[in-house]
Order: structure tokens, then C-alpha cells, then sequence
């Protein structure tokens, strides 16, 4: 048997008649790029987020970059943030001309490190960039006080985290302005790029809005210098498919993840953690172990493929060397990057396949012979 780390053709293969019929009228209609389809799929996301404002572009990085013009930051200013995410969330930072500034997570759910923030917060502080990573949510109340205190903008990259709730709500609407990713493999992903903007503050939605369609308000009339992040009616017309089918999607990943924490129980693996806050949505089941190498080589070896999300922190990637961050500087994310190993997850896992990982798992914690020397 072989296991892969996620299978969208078992997706495909269940939404296959809509999505085609959702592709043709589109072809049929000769309307590609923005247009009805997108302000339709806007809607159904605004109100599936419950955020007033919905605005549909050409990715996640790019709702990312829009996210943080619109909340006005810019040169000079400090922006917040984990190294322990996708180079994404970060790239933005520099293409605004802001300041990264680096805090560390937390080794129970990955997040920020919430009681660090504060220290790092300065006069040119301009917002917090968080990350719900591998979709469990962070900690938002006590960073929402942190921002009222000192005037701050809080954004959500949200772009793993779709469905996710803090508190009975959907991430994304709790900040100023939250930002999702539709890259194929997502919870909620295209068949090719796409991203979305959600936010309730209307003065941001506009400036998103102009901003992704080369600053243009009325047809070639350019009120500033925009960008073509436009989305794609295509792209829309099959996330309008796949949308209908998220929460389930979502339920089948929940029920997953509990039925790996239970075959894992008692076995050499920290299992993910659920805060009595968050729902999560696990777009990455993320164990981890102290021989992670050995081990995934071993699944690998059993035809399980698994990921390592991530392997190397931004603040040592030689991108980031300009930032003047060292070893050692942000401890957790060094240690977690080095133990954490992702295994299969997606909603049409079947139970014999997450047995399988398990076995295999138990297997390799089980003969120390296997263990990389
Ligand atoms: C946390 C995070 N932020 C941002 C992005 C960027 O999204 P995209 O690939 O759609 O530009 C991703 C996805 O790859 C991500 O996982």
C-alpha cells in the first residue's frame, strides 16, 4: 500500500460532474477574470467567514501584500511575526519596506509565543502578522488587547486555517483583516492559484479592491498604482463547488486527527494539541519525535509519504540573513523544526490508511535498530 500526504484525485473524483459543469458555463460565458462568478464566491466566503467585506485575488501572498497596504503599513514600520511559518508570510513584510520582527512560538500548538510579544512591541511597531498554523488557531484575545493598547493593526494569515474558529468563531474576522490561500492543496484549494481578503472595516476592503486591479476605479481610470492580483472566474466557479463541501471536508479531518491521536497514544509522539479555544481544522497533522529523519525515512521506506513543515526557521534561512538573526536566537522553532514530521491528512483518508501510518510508526519507535545511528 502507498499513502500519500494528501490525494486530491479522491477529491476530484467526488466533485467531478459539478466541477466540470462549473468550468463550462464559465467557458461558455467568455467572463475569465473577476466579474459575476467572483462576486458570487466573495459572498459565499464573506458569509461562510462571517465578515462583512470578501475580496477575491490571485493568492494567498498576494491577499497578504494587499492586506498589509491596506492597513497602511509601510516603510519604516515594524511588523510582528513567527519565523516559524511559509517564507510567504514574511515576504510580504519586505515588499511593503517594513521591518521584520521575529517572536518565537510556542511548543504546544506552534503558534506565536503570546508572552513574548510585548517586548518586542516599539514606537515603530505598525502591526502583529499572525499565522494559524497547520490550522489550529492563536491565542487572539490577549494579543486583540495588546494591539488596542498600543494602537495596532492585527492581521490573520490565515491560508491553513480555513474553517478554523477561536471561541465559536471563524478565524480571520477577529483582527482587522485576514488573509487566506487557495493553493491546491489547501482545505479549501483552487485548481491553480487564488487568495482571499476578508475583513469588516469597509475603508480596507476598497483599498484591497482598487489595489488588485491596477488601482482602478472606474474603467482606465487609475486612482493609485495597483497590481493585477485579480482572481480568475474559473478559479471561483470551483471553489464555489468545493466550498458547499468545506465544513464536511473539515469534520472528515477532525475525526482523523482524533482517531491518530488515539492509536498514537502511549507511543514516543507528541500528538497535536486542541486549546480549549480553538476548533481546529488540521490542514497538517504535525507529530513530533526525537529521531524525526529516521522515522520518516522508515515510512517512506513503508510507502507512506509525510512532510516537514518546517524544516529550517526563516530567521536561518539564507533569505533572511539581512535580518541579522543567529542560531539560537528563537530556541522553540529551532527544536520543533528539527522533531516535527507532518503524516497524511486529507479528508479521504480511510481508516485502514491511518492504522497503517500508525502501525508503521509504532513499528519504528518500537526497534531501536531501525533508528538513525
Ligand atoms: C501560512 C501561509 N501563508 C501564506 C501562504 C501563501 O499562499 P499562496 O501560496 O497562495 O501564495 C501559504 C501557502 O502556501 C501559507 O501556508
Amino acid at each position: 500500500m502507498t499513502i500519500p500526504l494528501v490525494d486530491l484525485n479522491r477529491q476530484y473524483e467526488e466533485i467531478k460532474d459539478e466541477v466540470k459543469e462549473a468550468m463550462t458555463r464559465i467557458m461558455e460565458s467568455s467572463a475569465f477574470i473577476l466579474g459575476e462568478e467572483v462576486r458570487q464566491f466573495e459572498n459565499e466566503f464573506a458569509s461562510f467567514c462571517g465578515s462583512r467585506y470578501a475580496i477575491g485575488v490571485s493568492s494567498g501572498t498576494a491577499a497578504l501584500h494587499l492586506a498589509l497596504l491596506a492597513a497602511g503599513v509601510e516603510k519604516g514600520d515594524e511588523v510582528i511575526t513567527v519565523p516559524y511559518t511559509f517564507t510567504a508570510t514574511v515576504e510580504v513584510i519586505s515588499y511593503v519596506g517594513a521591518k521584520v520582527v521575529f517572536v518565537d512560538i510556542n511548543p504546544e500548538d506552534y503558534n506565536i509565543d503570546v508572552s513574548c510579544i510585548e517586548e518586542k512591541i516599539t514606537k515603530k511597531t505598525k502591526a502583529i502578522l499572525l499565522v494559524h498554523i497547520y490550522g489550529h488557531p492563536v491565542d487572539l484575545e490577549p494579543i486583540l488587547a495588546l494591539a488596542d493598547k498600543y494602537g495596532l493593526k492585527v492581521i490573520e494569515d490565515a491560508a491553513q486555517a480555513h474553517g478554523a474558529e477561536y471561541r465559536g468563531k471563524k478565524v480571520s474576522v477577529l483582527g482587522t483583516v485576514g488573509c487566506f490561500s487557495f493553493y491546491p492543496g489547501k482545505n479549501l484549494g483552487a485548481y491553480g492559484d487564488g487568495g482571499i481578503v476578508v475583513t469588516n472595516d469597509r475603508e480596507i476592503a476598497n483599498k484591497v479592491k482598487l489595489l488588485r486591479n491596477h488601482g482602478q476605479r472606474e474603467k482606465y481610470e487609475h486612482i493609485v498604482e495597483g497590481f493585477n492580483y485579480r482572481l480568475d472566474a474559473l478559479q471561483a466557479a470551483i471553489l464555489r463547488v468545493k466550498l458547499t463541501r468545506l465544513s464536511s471536508w473539515n469534520k472528515n479531518r477532525r475525526q482523523h486527527a482524533k482517531l491518530y491521536n488515539e492509536l498514537l497514544a502511549g507511543m514516543e509522539v507528541i500528538t497535536p494539541v486542541e486549546r480549549e479555544y480553538a476548533k481546529h481544522v488540521y490542514h497538517l497533522y504535525v507529530v513530533r519525535t526525537k529521531d524525526r529523519n529516521g522515522l520518516q525515512e522508515w515510512l517512506q521506506s513503508q510507502g507512506i509519504a509525510t512532510g516537514t513543515h518546517y524544516s529550517l526557521p526563516l530567521h536561518l534561512q539564507k533569505a533572511y540573513e539581512h535580518l541579522g538573526y543567529k542560531k539560537g536566537d528563537f530556541p522553540v522553532a529551532e527544536k520543533c523544526s528539527q522533531e516535527v514530521i507532518s503524516l497524511p491528512m486529507f479528508p479521504e483518508l480511510t481508516r485502514e490508511e491511518i492504522e497503517e501510518v500508525c502501525g508503521a510508526v509504532k513499528s519504528f519507535l518500537s526497534n531501536p535498530s531501525l533508528s538513525s545511528p
